[in-house]
C-alpha cells in the first residue's frame, strides 16, 4: 500500500503527462459555476477518473474534471467539480485535491461556492467576498498524524482569507462595476438545510452565509502555505428569511443566472493575481 504522500505524488505526476506547464493559481468552482473553465485559453481536461487517486463526484452539476489553460497569461488549474463530505467522502478525500494542487506548485487558491444568505442585507445573486469563515462542520481535515510534508500540526488561522487577495478582489470588482459583498462563511455538513432556528443562531455567532464546502480545503490549502481567496454566490435567502421552502433547484438556478456576473469578476480578478 502506498502512503498518501506517495498517491499525491502519483497524482501530481499523471497530472504533469498530460500538461507540462508551471502552475500558478488554483480555482475551484462550486455548483453551477462550471463556465469559468470555458473561457482558458490552451486548455488541457482532465476527468478525475483519468488522475490516479483521484475521487470521483457525484452531485449534480459538478463536471468532475480538472481543467487546466491559461488566462490573461496566467497558468491555471480550474477544479470543475468539488469533494463534498456530505457525499460521504471522508476528510482525507474532500481535501486530496487541493494538496495535488498544492504539490503542482499553486501559489494561490480561489475557492468559490453557492451559499445560502444569512445577512439579511443579501438578495439571491449577489457575490460575497469570504472575510472570514466559521468551521461549525464538527470535524477538520487535519485531524489524525500531521503530514509534515504538507504543513505544520498547528497552522495558524488568523489570516485564513489572504489580505492582499481581499483588497485586489475588492479593487477588480469596483474597477469593472461588479458589485461584490463581503461577509463570514459558515461551513455546515449538509445534506440537509438548515432549520430556521440554526440560521438565527448562526447569525447571533456572525456568519453572513452558510454552505456545505470550502471550510476543509481552505484549512488544507493554509496548511501548505497556499494565499486563499474565497467567494460565496448567494442563490437563496437562508432559511426562514422568505416565507417559503429552500430547494436544491433553486441554488442551481440562481447560480445559472449569476454565472456571468461571476465568470466576469473571476477573469478580472485572475488578472490582477
Ligand atoms: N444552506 C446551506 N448550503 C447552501 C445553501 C443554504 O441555504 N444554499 C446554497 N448552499
Amino acid at each position: 500500500m502506498e502512503t498518501i504522500q506517495e498517491k499525491i505524488a502519483q497524482s501530481v505526476s499523471s497530472i504533469q503527462q498530460k500538461y507540462h506547464n508551471p502552475i500558478s493559481l488554483g480555482v475551484i468552482l462550486g455548483s453551477g459555476l462550471g463556465t469559468f473553465a470555458e473561457h482558458l485559453s490552451n486548455k488541457t481536461e482532465i476527468p478525475y477518473k483519468d488522475i490516479a487517486h483521484f475521487p470521483l463526484s457525484t452531485v449534480q452539476g459538478h463536471a468532475g474534471k480538472l481543467v487546466l489553460g491559461e488566462i490573461e497569461g496566467k497558468t491555471l488549474a480550474v477544479m470543475s467539480g468539488r469533494f463534498h463530505f456530505y457525499e460521504g467522502y471522508n476528510m482525507q478525500q474532500v481535501v486530496y485535491p487541493i494538496r495535488v494542487l498544492g504539490k503542482l506548485g499553486i501559489k494561490s487558491l480561489i475557492v468559490t461556492n453557492a451559499a445560502g444568505g444569512i445577512n439579511k442585507s443579501f438578495v439571491p445573486g449577489d457575490l460575497m467576498l469570504i472575510d472570514d469563515h466559521i468551521n461549525l462542520l464538527g470535524t477538520n481535515p487535519l485531524i489524525g498524524p500531521n503530514l509534515d510534508d504538507f504543513g505544520p500540526r498547528f497552522p495558524d488561522m488568523t489570516t485564513a482569507y489572504t489580505p492582499s487577495l481581499k483588497e485586489k478582489a475588492l479593487a477588480a470588482a469596483q474597477t469593472n462595476d461588479l458589485p461584490l459583498k463581503r461577509g463570514v462563511y459558515i461551513a455546515i455538513t449538509g445534506p440537509s438545510y438548515e432549520t430556521p432556528s440554526e440560521i438565527k443562531m448562526m447569525r447571533i455567532l456572525g456568519a453572513d452565509a452558510v454552505g456545505m464546502s470550502t471550510v476543509p480545503e481552505v484549512i488544507v490549502a493554509r496548511q501548505m502555505g497556499i494565499n486563499v481567496l474565497g467567494i460565496s454566490c448567494i442563490t437563496n435567502m437562508a432559511a426562514g428569511i422568505l416565507n417559503q421552502p429552500l430547494s436544491h433547484v433553486e441554488v442551481f438556478e440562481t447560480a445559472e443566472k449569476t454565472k456571468h456576473k461571476f465568470v466576469s469578476l473571476l477573469k478580472e480578478i485572475v488578472k490582477t493575481i
